[in-house]
């Protein structure tokens, strides 16, 4: 466990185990949400592929990245990551992506609140940052609401379900 939730629910941030794989293979699948998780084109997942992208992911030590489950009172119902360190800089992105019936309850805002302190304190970065695509006001709130905010604004930059649209830059600072 990283850190709690002072709430009823207990929604912590812990390490992938096997049993995850169903739930993390299922988010990574989801047609419907693709262009909001991923920069490349959509396809349909494989479990094999995605059971060896997976495996190359956590052995592979020339990519830097901290990736979570986001566990709900025992529950896997999302994961959070970060990823693209920067140690001059001391910066990360972050990405974060929940099951459907997990949604719209407060988890996003906690898990990512819980990351950022996991960066600043943990990691000693000075600055985290994302991307979200325009129409995504759900997860743009989110962000607000664990402090990010908008940084700036790439017009059209995304083609998504037979449109382009634009994607926001969001990023958080450490306070001194
Ligand atoms: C994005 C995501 C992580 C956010 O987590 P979440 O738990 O759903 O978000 P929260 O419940 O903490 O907060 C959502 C906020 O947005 C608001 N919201 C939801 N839909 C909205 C809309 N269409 N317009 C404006 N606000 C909206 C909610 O009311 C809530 O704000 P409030 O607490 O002030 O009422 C989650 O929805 C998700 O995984 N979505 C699918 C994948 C994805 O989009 N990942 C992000 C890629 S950048």
């Amino acid at each position: 466990m990283i850190l709690t939730m002072s709430s009823s629910r207990s929604i912590t941030l812990r390490a992938r185990s096997e049993e995850d794989f169903d739930m993390l293979f299922q988010l990574s699948g989801d047609l419907c949400t693709w262009e909001e998780r991923n920069a490349e084109s959509p396809a349909p997942l494989n479990r094999l592929a995605y059971k060896a992208r997976l495996a190359h992911a956590e052995t592979d030590g020339s990519a830097k990245s901290a990736c979570f489950v986001i566990d709900v009172d025992g529950t896997a119902v999302g994961s959070v990551s970060l990823f693209d360190f920067d140690e001059l800089a001391r910066h990360a992105e972050v990405g974060i992506s929940l099951v459907a019936d997990a949604r719209g309850k407060g988890i996003g805002t906690a898990a990512v609140s819980q990351v950022v302190e996991f960066a600043f304190v943990r990691c000693n970065l000075r600055r985290v940052h994302l991307q979200v695509i325009g129409s995504n006001l759900g997860a743009i709130r989110a962000y607000e609401k664990a402090g990010f905010v908008i940084e700036g604004r790439q017009r059209q930059h995304a083609w998504v379900r037979g449109k382009y649209e634009d994607i926001l830059v969001m990023g958080i600072l450490r306070s001194e």
